[in-house]
């Protein structure tokens, strides 16, 4: 049976992208069956309509509360009964109750190699700790921001006079190799999270999940 997948993004959407160059291609193991954005000028929201992917906006605006914005997220989230919930840039802070409802099927992407810099501005604040790497970590999503069990994580050099866009713009392509692999690894059954501990092949992965390498 195909598995489903629901993406929820906030802008340009390009690691949307990625998975739907992959879907295209028969790369992903599942299909992109709805993008969600609570932003209507998403540009990820453009993507998916131009693709013929349903798209649903739930404008937080909206909303008084984040718990009513959550509830109906969770509502149309549901209609669908996804295997996995993508988060490509996602810009809302979930609630507990949200994520205790999708555990397990929820992952997300950050771009820094977590546990190092959750939050925002990660690029900038690399660069002044004088990290010699940076990167980007898939993980799936807890209620602690940007906190739960790693899936996989690429390191890129840090090289002299980078800005924090040159470093986000170097970040971005290996987020793209990144965020489809851990995405098959889920929808094919191969991850499994017991105690706390990620495994994958039934092997325990490391805190900081399984170190992407480049292909050769
Ligand atoms: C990426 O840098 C991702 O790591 C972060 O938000 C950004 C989204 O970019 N969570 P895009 O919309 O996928 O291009």
């Amino acid at each position: 049976m195909t598995r489903r997948i629901v993406v929820l993004l906030s802008g340009r959407g390009s690691n949307f992208q990625s998975l739907l160059n992959a879907s295209l291609t028969g790369e992903l193991s599942g299909s992109i069956d709805l993008v969600i954005s609570n932003r209507p000028q998403a540009g990820g929201l453009a993507i998916a309509n131009n693709a013929n992917i349903d798209t649903a906006l739930i404008d937080h605006q909206a909303y008084a509360t984040r718990d009513a914005f959550d509830a109906d997220l969770a509502g149309v989230i549901d209609s669908v009964t996804p295997d996995l919930i993508v988060l490509a840039g996602f810009m809302r802070i979930l609630t507990q109750s949200f994520v205790s409802q999708f555990a397990g099927r929820l992952l997300n992407i950050h771009p820094s190699l977590l546990p190092l810099y959750p939050g925002l501005n990660t690029h900038q604040r690399a660069l002044d700790n004088g990290d010699t790497h940076a990167g980007a970590t898939v993980h799936y999503v807890t209620g602690e921001l940007d906190g739960g069990p790693s899936v996989i994580q690429a390191k890129v050099p840090i090289e002299s006079g980078d800005t924090k866009d040159r470093l986000a713009d170097r970040i971005l392509q290996v987020e793209h190799q990144i965020y489809p692999q851990a995405v098959n690894w889920h929808l094919s059954g191969r991850l499994a999270l017991r105690n706390g501990v990620l495994y994958k092949d039934s092997v325990p992965l490391p805190a900081t999940g399984e170190l992407w390498r480049a292909p050769q």
